[in-house]
């Protein structure tokens, strides 16, 4: 289900006008699509069928509690990369059961805390990892569950900052080193060797590299069936990628699942996935109020009052975000970039755009915003982050609260000697 779309010349969320959100609760704006969500949860789980998986939600795509405890509801565990996702997943819901943590730099306590909470599973990306676990795990006399990820060396075909499971990437194990990995996994006394891990990147435009990765993996797979009585999980990453912009295709689900499900039944591994911006990404847009239009003499600028620190996808990876009047007006169109207040030429969400003609005060929307968006916000030049909104139906509440002074300088202090 689409959560965003046009109805009487107006873009809405379900049954709720942006507009009238705007009005009430200021710009810049989150807002999220709950049926989006649900809707994106379901096709998932409904096109791959055929393999069954587990679905681990990536919380690092959004980790606004609402929205982890709604994926909770609906069956999803948890991808955590931080004690503090850990505690977050906790808080919504999600039994520790259902938690699987990875992330190349766990400290002690993050990896003494998860053992406590005994989660299913740790994400191992290096030996160093494996014996920090298993000291840790021994002294509480424990045996930590884990997944060595391996890294297939596999070219995702994606921005070169989210490509993740090439030689020189720095996560997982290099494939050739991987059974090595596991030997030693083996012979520790705090870990138990569960399952193999991989994630290649972030976004994938389609099943090619899973199969490739997959066809890599598959004899490691094999050989460690039959070392290790406990192996039974292959933990493919998140990385579904979605449609950006207007006539960019889907990711092709069911060519995944068809391509996968006889190698999966070949190697006799349960599966599992860890979406994240698939779940969450255009369940999401950002509003934003024009502040000025200013004509220079080579450029248009339409400056806005959300900048790079509440979205900074176009700035760090030249991502495209379509950005549309939410009342747009008749007239001819103009050619502008969009950009923030922030003090630096990268703040801009959209460059070279046709946009309807605009005024101060107009509402834009930055679609696409619900995966990367919030979570990678921060309160460069002071600025508060921006509030978050949940639609459902003709509904609408308010998930987390607009920053305020008092909530930017929170835990400062100043020496008694100044
Ligand atoms: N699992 C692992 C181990 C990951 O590292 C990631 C993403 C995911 C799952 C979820 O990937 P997804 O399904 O959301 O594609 N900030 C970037 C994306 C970075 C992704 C990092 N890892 C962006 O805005 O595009």
């Amino acid at each position: 289900m689409e959560g965003f779309h046009w109805r009487d010349g107006e873009l809405w969320a379900e049954n709720v006008r942006l507009a009238d959100l705007a009005r009430a609760h200021g710009t810049p704006l989150y807002v999220y699509s709950r049926a989006h969500i649900e809707g994106q949860f379901r096709a998932l789980q409904s096109a791959l069928q055929g393999l069954q998986p587990t679905l681990f939600y990536a919380l690092k795509a959004n980790s606004n509690g609402a929205i982890i405890r709604l994926l909770a509801r609906l069956g999803a565990g948890a991808d955590v990369v931080s004690g503090g996702e850990m505690e977050r997943a906790i808080r919504a819901g999600v039994p520790p059961s259902r938690i699987v943590f990875a992330g190349v730099g766990k400290t002690v306590e993050e990896i003494d805390a998860a053992i406590a909470r005994d989660i299913r599973c740790f994400t191992v990306e290096s030996e160093p990892e494996l014996e920090r676990l298993s000291a840790r795990a021994a002294r509480q006399k424990h045996r930590a569950r884990v997944a060595i990820r391996v890294n297939p060396d596999v070219d995702p075909q994606t921005h070169v900052y989210t490509s993740t499971g090439m030689r020189e990437n720095k996560f997982g194990v290099d494939l050739e080193r991987a059974e090595q990995a596991f030997e030693l996994a083996g012979s520790l006394p705090g870990v138990e060797v569960v399952g193999v891990h991989m994630h290649l990147g972030s976004p994938l435009a389609d099943e090619r590299p899973y199969v490739e990765a997959l066809d890599k993996v598959m004899p490691l797979c094999r050989r460690l069936r039959a070392r290790h009585p406990a192996f039974r999980y292959l933990d493919m990453g998140g990385g579904f990628g979605i449609p950006y912009w207007p006539r960019q295709s889907p990711f092709p689900l069911e060519a995944l699942a068809r391509e996968l499900a006889p190698r999966c039944r070949d190697v006799g591994l349960e599966v599992a996935f860890e979406p994240g911006r698939f779940l969450v990404g255009n369940a999401g847009v950002l509003l934003t109020t024009v502040q000025y239009v200013k004509d220079n003499p080579f450029r248009k600028f339409v400056i806005v009052d959300a900048g790079m620190n509440d979205l900074l996808r176009p700035p760090l990876y030249d991502a495209w975000h379509e950005i549309r009047p939410v009342v747009p007006r008749d007239g001819e169109a103009i050619h502008a970039d969009v950009v923030g207040p922030i003090c630096e030429s990268a703040d801009f969400l959209g460059t070279d755009r046709q946009l309807p003609p605009v005024q101060e005060g107009d509402v834009l929307a930055v679609l696409g915003a619900g995966a990367y968006g919030m979570a990678m916000a921060s309160n460069y030049n002071s600025r508060g982050r921006a509030a978050e909104v949940l639609v459902d139906g003709d509904r609408a509440a308010v998930v987390r609260t607009r920053e305020t002074l008092d909530d930017l300088v929170r835990g400062e202090c100043c020496p008694d000697w100044l």
